[in-house]
């Protein structure tokens, strides 16, 4: 298969990569936007501006890829909310202008969306069908790019919505994220990183952020994708990792599985320049998000990992990272 990935220096896209090449053997392309990736890569990387619609065109166009899988994104809320036509170009525009692409060429599309397209507060578990309810400009902007896939006629296309991701950033290993964050992702790397040094790991509790979701390991993610991008349905899939847990439970099976010091994690409000630079930003942040993955399961023919199981192999990774470092 020739795959083009989008966002292929990111957490997500550089997982995305890696199997494609190493495990999979297909041959990727991949846009580029920001720095390079480290050291020597297999695969081709295509200089490109998500805001330039017919650079898009044009790429997709010579390079004929069988599938695209789309990962680039913002994610930084803050500058989201304060600059929205920018933002909506990069996001919602840049997912229309692949999509014609991706049609005109007859390639198929994969969109990544998000768990943030749900604001946490439903009383039932959501699932694929579940309507939106977006809390936040991003939310909004990952909603309004899966319904203009879904608008299209004659577009082979699936959404892989991801959640809560975690992990190792094959691409620009220094990008790998290590702090904590109102949203879910990055916990365990965060936990991990405080607790083998000793140091203790003061994990946010509170209503104002995302207290529940569905841990991701980004290779197991990454892998969902990868199916999706195989399979030939269309529509939406839960791509995430299967078993929802809250962050102090996330971060006490992180201590478990990685044999490290669970005294050292502490339940404290969240921070209070963090809680307050998005208040005063106006940003809502989905507090308890619960879903099915079991339709996508079927479909893709196999469970994505539960929370104790992403972490194992989360753990693998670390090591393996570790002794490369310590080489
Ligand atoms: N992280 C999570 O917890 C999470 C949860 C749910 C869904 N997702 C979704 O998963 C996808 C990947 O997320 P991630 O965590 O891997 O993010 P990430 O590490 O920040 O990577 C995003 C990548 O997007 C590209 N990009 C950013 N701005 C761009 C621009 N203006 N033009 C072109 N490319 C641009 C960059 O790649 P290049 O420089 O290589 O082009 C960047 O490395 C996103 O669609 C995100 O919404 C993430």
């Amino acid at each position: 298969m020739r795959l083009y990935v989008t966002g292929g220096t990111g957490l997500v896209g550089s997982n995305i990569i890696r199997l494609a090449q190493e495990r999979d053997g297909h041959e990727v392309i991949a846009s580029l936007f920001g720095a390079p990736p480290e050291g020597s890569i297999g695969y081709t990387l295509d200089p490109l501006d998500m805001r330039d619609e017919d650079a898009i065109r044009a790429s997709i166009k010579n390079f004929k890829p069988d599938v695209v899988i789309h990962s680039a994104a913002l994610l930084d809320q803050t500058m989201m909310a304060a600059q929205r036509s920018l933002a909506w170009e990069i996001m919602v525009g840049s997912t229309r202008t692949l999509a014609h692409a991706c049609r005109e060429n007859g390639v198929r599309m994969i969109f990544v969306s998000t768990d943030w397209v749900f604001d946490g507060r439903a009383p039932e578990l959501l699932d694929e069908d579940s309507p939106p309810f977006p809390v936040n400009f991003y939310g909004v902007m990952k909603m309004a790019s899966e319904r203009e896939l879904s608008a299209m006629d004659g577009l082979n296309f699936a959404v892989g919505r991801l959640a809560g991701v975690y992990g190792l950033n094959y691409a620009i290993p220094s990008l790998t994220r290590w702090q904590q964050g109102v949203g879910f992702g990055d916990l365990p790397n965060y936990v991990v990183e405080r607790l083998s040094s000793g140091r203790v790991a003061a994990v946010w509790v509170a209503e104002s952020i995302n207290d529940v979701a569905h841990p991701t390991l980004a290779s197991d993610g990454a892998d969902m994708l990868l199916r999706l991008a195989r399979h030939d349905g269309s529509g939406i899939f839960h791509c995430f990792g299967s078993e929802f847990t809250s962050r102090i439970e996330l971060a006490r099976k992180t201590a478990e599985v990685f044999d490290l010091d669970r005294s050292l994690i502490a339940a404290v409000p969240t921070d209070p320049l963090v809680a307050r630079e998005y208040t005063d930003a106006g940003i809502g942040v989905p507090f308890r998000l619960r879903s099915s993955t079991e339709r996508t399961a079927q479909a893709l023919g196999r469970k994505s990992f539960n929370a104790a199981e992403g972490l194992v192999a989360f753990r693998q990774e670390w090591e393996v990272r570790n002794a490369a470092i310590n080489c």
